[in-house]
């Protein structure tokens, strides 16, 4: 299964969604094999890797609402390796639509694991609210990104985000944890950025890349694209390779099993020289979705 992480802070331009992007892009970029899952009605994480939302046959909101399987969302970007699900308008009425429902909270989560390990990373985009999206999201994740601008009242807007954080994890995920906190928009010029990003320290992993105020992270949306294909060089590129490099090390790639070629011991050398004509011998393989089983499983009995 792939790791899961919930891009979340209910505050709003924060940089979640210049976080998801280039985050995604940047672990794409290490090869590894990512899904970005736009979860915001905005649509901002869908148009800044190039999908414009005009074109969006299926989306967030069908997957959320069961129109169509995620697999059917799925749209390639100019990133290799990054793939996303994208997101218009219409996630707006999902809020409403969802209510009633009874797994309405768990739906996302449901829809991520029929991709069994199809990818290596999914990375949610949150909207800036405390909403159902934002619940679905938190409901399937297994660890919180919480992208910060250090000002006054950021750790404020954190007490909010830890409580939710404690419902969901007391009503459906119980393993849930925030991951870390990324400092954006970072100016180190301004000593208020020093105190809050102390204090932030204090309660949370913070981690020790940084994202700069950089103009280049704000330009690429407009051309479709994340940072590092933009401008590789640029400190707000640079910076997102960091924090993949950080999170990578914390979560280091799984290198697939080499399929063993069943040797032959030499107490059996009849059985192994001769395999019956009419079924030819097939490596063992786990059932698909064993892994996932039994990650669902381990996570209801934790
Ligand atoms: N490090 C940065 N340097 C310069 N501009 C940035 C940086 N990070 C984000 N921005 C810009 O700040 C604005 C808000 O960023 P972003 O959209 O990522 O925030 P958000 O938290 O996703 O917002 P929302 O809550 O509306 O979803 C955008 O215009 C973005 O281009
Ligand atoms: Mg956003």
């Amino acid at each position: 299964m792939a790791v899961i992480f919930a891009v979340a802070n209910q505050k709003g331009g924060v940089g979640k969604t210049t976080t998801s992007v280039n985050l995604a892009a940047s672990l794409a970029a290490a090869e590894v094999s990512v899904l970005l899952v736009d979860c915001d009605p905005q649509g901002n994480a869908t148009s800044g890797t190039g999908v414009s939302r005009g074109t969006v046959e299926r989306s967030t909101y069908d997957v959320l609402l069961g129109q169509c399987t995620l697999a059917e969302a799925i749209v390639s970007t100019p990133v290799k390796g990054l793939d996303i699900v994208p997101a218009t308008q219409d996630l707006v009425a999902a809020e409403l639509e969802l209510v009633d429902l009874a797994d309405r909270a768990t739906r996302l989560r449901a829809a991520l694991e029929t991709l069994g390990d199809r990818y290596d990373f999914v990375i949610l985009d949150c909207p800036p609210s405390l909403g159902l999206l934002t619940v679905n999201a938190l409901s399937a994740a297994d660890r919180v990104i919480v992208p910060l601008q250090c000002e006054y009242f950021a750790l404020e807007g954190l007490t909010h985000l830890m409580a939710t954080i404690d419902r969901i994890k007391g009503a459906f995920n119980p393993d849930l944890a925030v991951e870390g906190v990324v400092l954006t928009m970072f100016d180190g010029r301004n000593s208020l950025t020093h105190q809050v990003a102390d204090e932030v320290r204090d309660h949370f992993r913070v981690y020790s890349t940084v994202i700069p105020r950089n103009v280049r992270l704000s330009e690429a949306p407009s051309h479709g694209v994340p940072a590092l294909l933009y401008d590789a060089q640029s400190r707000g590129a640079q910076a997102y390779l960091g924090l993949a490099r950080e999170i990578l090390e914390s979560f280091p790639k799984k290198e697939p099993e080499p399929e063993k070629a069943r040797e032959p011991s030499p107490e059996e050398p009849e059985q192994a020289a001769e395999p019956e004509p009419e079924k030819p011998a097939k490596p063992a393989r786990p059932a698909k979705g064993g892994a996932k089983a039994s990650a669902k499983a381990e996570r209801k009995a934790g």
